[in-house]
């Protein structure tokens, strides 16, 4: 089939990848020539484990192609789908949608055969609707079908996520466009995908729903850690012994910094902002936002406590400064607010993440990328785990800190308490 990605950010080009390698056409689209140009080079824009091998791979043997030219891509295209993104307004909290509803103009002036539209983006309850009236405005009802397709990937695990979905939504009442979906995602249907056909407007709400609950259950144990630390109780041990009632289940149950990311801020922001314009209360994720906003202040609190309340000229390694493990993605990370509230009480920040270092920390007094770990580490007085990076899981911490009196907090709980205790530090974790 031919299928045309609009917006080559996460979603786009993963996406867009990974239906080439299931032997589509696929043509990416993008105004950013810069960018384009590069990904036509195999230069992949963003840190994504495995993305580059497979983009190289499929340029090659040309199932795979990039372009600026979106009203040509689209001509020749019998499948487009819409990848660009949907931040949060500037003032507000609902969705921007000017660069879909743009897109979706773009659009309407090539629709030259049939053709089938789909949001891959996170969007609206009711977008889809909006679509479909721009592109009514040029052209026959008949000449296009206008379905919503979450993407459900995860940054990271992004391409994993795409060939081994739990599900595939596609939200639709057009049969034609049904058919060739389902035929479409047949590669992974056959490998275990459940396929769910529904309305479009359930689609749109299916992804939001989605992310607003796995916030709002990394938020819930957030929250019992809390207490866990209060009581001597191992928050581990509670994410377990939830994690076994089927019900429930184990996954999304890790303690750890406010969760944050391009999707979980972003999407329960809308989600709400899209209930009150419809009159209906999301009040717990309203409660969820809150407390997602309200932790990393308690964990910066609880550094504060552990260095005494005197930070000054302290200095305090970061291992990890993206919002979580295998991804380059500082959006909404906990380390934006952290360290320059540390700079701003005077302490000294070093920090090592494996994708580099970071412009969000150039301007900031007293804060240094460190090129390794071990550099990270000299002369620190307290280390502050805050990503998961299989990297940092066997640090030998006795041979790299020369200071022993050097305090450990592990915000990942990726250490084992006894065994950095039995090597003379002191450490602290969340939870437990
Ligand atoms: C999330 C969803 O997991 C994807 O299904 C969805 O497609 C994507 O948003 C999106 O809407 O595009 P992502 O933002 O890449 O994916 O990252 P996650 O792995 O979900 O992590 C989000 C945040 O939750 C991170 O800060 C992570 O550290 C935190 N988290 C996750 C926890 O604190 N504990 C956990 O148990 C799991």
């Amino acid at each position: 089939m031919k299928l045309c990605m609009i917006g080559t950010g996460y979603v786009g080009l993963v996406s867009g990848v990974c239906f080439a390698d299931l032997g589509n056409d696929v043509i990416c689209v993008d105004k950013d020539t810069k960018k384009i140009d590069q990904l036509i080079k195999g230069k992949v824009p963003i840190y994504e484990p495995g993305l580059t091998e497979l983009v190289t791979k499929n340029y090659k043997n040309k199932r795979l192609n990039f372009s600026t030219n979106l009203k040509k891509s689209v001509k020749d295209s019998d499948i487009i789908f819409i990848c660009v993104g949907t931040p949060t307004k500037k003032h507000g909290s609902s969705a921007d949608l000017s660069q879909i509803y743009n897109v979706a103009k773009e659009i309407s002036s090539s629709i030259n055969k049939f053709k089938i539209i789909i949001t891959k983006s996170t969007v609206p309850l009711t977008t889809g609707d909006e679509i479909e009236k721009i592109l009514s405005k040029k052209n026959n009802k008949k000449k296009f079908s206008v379905v919503s397709n979450p993407e459900f990937l995860r940054e990271g695990e992004a391409i994993r996520d795409f060939i081994y979905p739990d599900r595939v939504v596609v939200g639709s009442n057009n049969k034609k466009s049904n058919r060739i979906l389902k035929s479409l995602y047949s590669p992974l249907i056959s490998k275990g995908a459940s396929y769910l056909q529904t309305s479009r407007r359930a689609a749109e709400l299916i992804k939001y729903a989605s992310n607003a609950f796995l916030a709002t259950k990394i938020t819930f144990i957030n929250e019992i850690a809390n207490l866990c630390e209060k009581t001597g109780v191992n928050v581990e041990d509670i994410s377990i012994g939830m994690g076994l009632d089927k019900r429930i289940g184990s996954r999304f149950l890790r303690a750890g910094p406010a969760y944050g990311g391009s999707c979980f801020p972003k999407d329960t922001k809308a989600i709400t902002s899209t209930a009150d314009k419809f009159k209906s209360n999301l009040s717990v994720v309203k409660s969820v936002i809150k407390s997602n906003k309200n932790r990393s202040n308690l964990l910066l609190n609880r550094v504060y406590e552990i260095l005494g309340k005197r930070i000054k000229n302290k200095k305090i390694t970061f291992l990890g400064v993206t919002f979580k493990a295998n991804t380059d993605d500082m959006r909404d990370s906990s380390s934006l607010l952290m360290i320059p509230a540390l700079s701003k009480k005077g302490a000294i920040i070093k920090y090592f993440d494996p994708t580099g270092s970071k412009k969000e920390f150039s301007n900031i007094k007293n804060v240094y990328y460190s090129k390794t770990i071990k550099y990270s580490l000299e002369d620190s007085d307290l280390v502050i785990i805050h990503t998961e990076w299989n990297d940092f899981k066997s640090i030998n911490f006795k041979n790299l800190l020369k200071n022993k009196k050097v305090i450990i907090y592990d915000m990942r709980n990726i250490y084992t308490p006894t065994k950095i205790k039995n090597q003379g530090f002191k450490y602290y974790s969340i939870g437990r």
